[in-house]
């Protein structure tokens, strides 16, 4: 089965990492953000990636050509009209009578997708939000989708849209987003999948949900390291390292160097880097990158960055209290 996985966006939010990273490249629990996507979609017996691109999408082709031997079709997104948009780009590389896969490419999923991609009817992934303004959400009713609204401005449903659709028919899927091309039928001043979706649904298509309990946002610092800390649980590191305190979960580079250091919990130390004199605990350390006398905490180190502090000297007398900065 085909997936399609858009990955155009520019992640303003993570910058500085993105001027020079396309933001699913950013490494998480030890792999780029894609490379989570892709492990669980060939998991699930995908066998075609195309993968929307734009901002910096040679370094997201390079990287997942050198990683992947499936078969990858990379589409060039240079305008950005919405998701509906993008997905249609693809039109030419899917038959219209395969069912279709789509996964957003910046959030990773901890859901089972194989039973997913078997379903008879068209089915999109759900979860129950608190405040559902800047999400796609369903409207349910009698064990399928009744209506889908994208960003709702007064409430319909706190049941947001999480960004897995997978498609019975994608034949007429492209064609509801004929429909709002040559209509001019935007939301929000862009051709919305959301719209589509409803469009299939107003002519018959049948959506059930399936739900997604684990959705892990990595569109900023702080939801980078909290999915960072999730995706840890549970690893731990056989390597030992002489003079060195491993608070598992962490994942540290087969070929990083670590010396008289305490890492976690909560690490990841990506390729080649080197920290020595150094505590580094929930923080993402990127690849080539130097830390010495420094402790980091809920810290992103970008790759080939270098970080260092000083030893401080002191001599201070009996009863003395002092605190630094
Ligand atoms: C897109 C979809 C929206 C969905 C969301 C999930 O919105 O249009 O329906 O709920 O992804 O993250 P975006 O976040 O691109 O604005």
């Amino acid at each position: 089965m085909k997936a399609i996985i858009p990955v155009a966006g520019v992640g303003t939010r993570l910058r500085p990492h993105t001027f020079s990273n396309p933001k699913v490249l950013l490494n998480v629990a030890g792999k780029p953000i894609i490379g989570h996507i892709m492990d669980k979609l060939i998991e699930a017996g995908v066998d075609e990636a195309i993968v929307i691109v734009g901002y910096l999408g040679n370094m997201v082709e390079d990287w997942l050509r050198k990683n992947y031997s499936i078969k990858l079709t990379f589409v060039d997104q240079p305008e950005r009209l919405g998701l509906g948009h993008a997905i249609w780009m693809c039109k030419s590389h899917v038959p219209e009578e395969e069912p279709l896969f789509i996964i957003l490419g910046d959030t990773i999923f901890d859901v089972d997708l194989g039973p997913v991609l078997k379903s008879q009817f068209s089915t999109l992934g759900v979860k129950e939000v608190a405040d559902p303004r800047r999400f796609g959400v369903a409207v349910t009713g009698g064990g399928k989708i009744l209506r889908l609204v994208e960003k709702p401005d007064t409430p319909v449903s706190n049941l947001a849209i999480v960004g897995l659709y997978f498609i019975r028919h994608s034949g007429q899927l492209f064609s509801s987003i004929d429909h709002l091309i040559d209509n001019r039928i935007l939301t929000k001043g862009e051709y919305q999948l959301t719209d589509a979706l409803q469009h299939m649904i107003e002519h018959g298509e049948k959506f059930t949900t399936f739900p997604v309990q684990g959705w892990y946002d990595c569109g900023k610092p702080e939801t980078l390291l909290s999915t960072n800390e999730i995706l840890l649980k549970n690893h731990t590191t056989t390597k030992t390292y002489p003079g060195c305190i491993i608070n598992d979960p962490v994942f540290i580079a087969e070929n990083a160097i670590i010396e008289n250091t305490i890492v976690g919990p909560n690490a990841t130390i990506g390729e080649n880097s080197v920290i020595s004199n150094a505590i580094i605990k929930d923080s993402i350390v990127g690849s080539d990158a130097r830390v010495t006398h420094i402790m980091l905490n809920q810290s992103i180190v970008g790759n080939n960055a270098t970080v260092s502090g000083n030893p401080n000297e002191i001599n201070i007398g009996d009863f003395s209290e002092i605190r630094l900065g």
